[in-house]
């Protein structure tokens, strides 16, 4: 056959760029274009995550032989479903090389841009069509410096000062850490469901997400299995293996229906009683932000605590907790993220502040229980603002996702309304909210329209000023 004039050949790559498809389909899948999969177009991470593709749930398998140390190996199964054609499958991961990938079972082309923290998998999935596609590695667990905070992001590593086994590891994944020890689709928007089991040496604790459903004993390992059966953010999967003592409590009826949720926390040996104390008081904090919120989302909550020093991180029925961070108002503020942000989830990183405003709002709702006046607490949030500064609520950079505009700012807009609307109808909004009314998915912009439709234009209007104005508008 005669060759293709050269606009007819440029006329078939265009539609087939259009198409996403290679124009040439015996070109091996080293010389196609890497750029053929488009990002979910986060405001500010733009290289996160595949747009249109819809990671339903994630098998994972970690392998830890020797605790405190960045080595683990992984084997994870996820159930991909595209909402449009896609001419590949595109998962964040900056962990160790993939060595094995499977599409439904059978060999498939793969390429892995560690640099670029893309693994690519050489496959189309047509719209409304689902996939499973199984992965392994083995290696080092990869490293991402945290936006603000001196510490890196992702799989922690705890070393054993005494060298007797002691060693311990955990995911720290806000906002884009999951990402160094596991491929996934690594954007909030995406939630999905985890089936997590964990391999340790005997004797090393192994907990995650969800519900604890098996546990295997062999001479060399232990293996435990979590089922976390309600969608989470990537960011908010729990995994933390090493010396942890579990503590069991009696269940609180705070889920759907007054269902009973199980109880039960982590210490590592020896942790003082001081620490522990905030702790007895999760069934209580569980009552009081249950009777604002609505039933609580998972069927089962507790906290770990750690020795590192880092944040507090709202993991999903499992809040991790620093030893610094123990006190009964961090562990209020995680408590009400099972809520907002691993019940109801980002669109956009930019929309942090819904996160971040929520939970630090329950912090005074846990002030008004406790017989104290919430004044002084919006009064101090209100000056905090006025000495550092402040800003729109919307982030514009990732410097300023955990800042004071987006907690307390963001904690201040909610009081504004509840001072315009009431305490009734204030109660009603923030259930409907916090039981996913306004979406599973929420943006800024949602927000403000739920605001309008339930409580009406003039909150909708003062909310809007609380969001967009530069300047802090006046004390509510
Ligand atoms: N969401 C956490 C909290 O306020 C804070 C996480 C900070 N994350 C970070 N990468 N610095 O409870
Ligand atoms: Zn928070």
């Amino acid at each position: 056959a005669a060759r293709p004039s050269r606009r007819a050949r440029r006329g078939r790559w265009l539609l087939a760029g259009a198409l996403l498809l290679p124009a040439a389909a015996q070109s091996p899948p080293a010389a196609e274009p890497a750029t053929r999969d488009r990002p979910v177009g986060d405001t500010l991470y733009p290289t996160l995550g595949q747009a249109d593709l819809d990671a339903r749930h994630y098998d994972v398998h970690l392998t830890v032989t020797q605790p405190g140390t960045r080595a683990l190996s992984g084997e994870v199964t996820v159930t991909l479903r595209a909402t449009r054609d896609l001419p590949l499958i595109s998962l964040d991961f900056l962990g160790p090389p993939v060595t094995f990938a499977r599409w439904d079972g059978q060999p498939v082309p793969y390429r892995q841009d560690r640099p670029g923290g893309k693994l690519r998998i050489l496959r189309a999935l047509p719209a409304g069509q689902q996939a499973s596609v199984t992965l392994r590695y083995a290696g080092v667990a990869g490293l991402l410096p945290d936006p603000v905070f001196p510490f890196t992001l992702g799989w922690q590593a705890v070393p054993d000062p005494l060298k007797v086994g002691g060693g311990a590891n955990f995911a720290f994944g806000e906002p884009d850490g999951t990402r160094t020890f596991l491929p996934v689709n690594d954007h909030p928007s995406d939630p999905a469901t985890f089936t997590v089991t964990l391999t340790v040496p005997p004797g090393t604790a192994a907990v995650a997400s969800g519900e604890r459903v098996r546990v295997t004993d062999t001479p060399g390992a232990h293996t435990v299995t979590f089922e976390q059966t309600r969608p989470i953010p990537t960011y908010a999967l729990a995994v933390h293996l090493g010396p942890l003592e579990e503590q069991g409590s009696p269940a609180v009826p705070v889920g759907e229906g007054g269902a009973a949720v199980a109880r039960r926390d982590y210490f590592p040996p020896g942790t003082p009683g001081a620490v522990r104390a905030p702790y007895r008081r999760t069934g209580e904090i569980l009552g009081v932000l249950s009777d604002w919120f609505g039933p609580f989302p998972f069927a089962t909550y507790g906290s770990v605590v750690v020795t590192a020093h880092l944040p507090a991180l709202e993991t999903a029925t499992l809040s991790t907790m620093p030893v610094a961070s123990s006190s009964d108002r961090v562990l209020v503020h995680e408590t009400a993220h099972q809520w907002f942000g691993n019940s109801v989830t980002l669109r956009d990183w930019s929309d942090v502040w819904l996160n971040e405003g929520f939970a630090t709002y329950a912090e005074l709702l846990w002030h008004e229980h406790l017989g104290q006046d919430p004044r002084p607490l919006a009064e101090a949030w209100y000056a905090t603002l006025q000495r550092r500064g402040t800003r729109p609520l919307v982030a514009t950079d990732a410097t300023e996702l955990f800042d004071s505009s987006a907690y307390q700012r963001g904690a201040l807009a909610l009081h504004a309304l509840r001072r315009q609307v009431g305490d009734p109808a204030f109660r009603r909004f923030l259930r409907a909210y916090a039981q996913g009314q306004a979406g599973p998915v929420v943006g800024t912009d949602d927000l403000l329209a739920f605001v309008r439709r339930t409580l009406g234009d003039p909150a909708g209007d003062t909310l809007q000023r609380w969001i967009r104005q530069p300047l802090l508008p006046p004390a509510p």
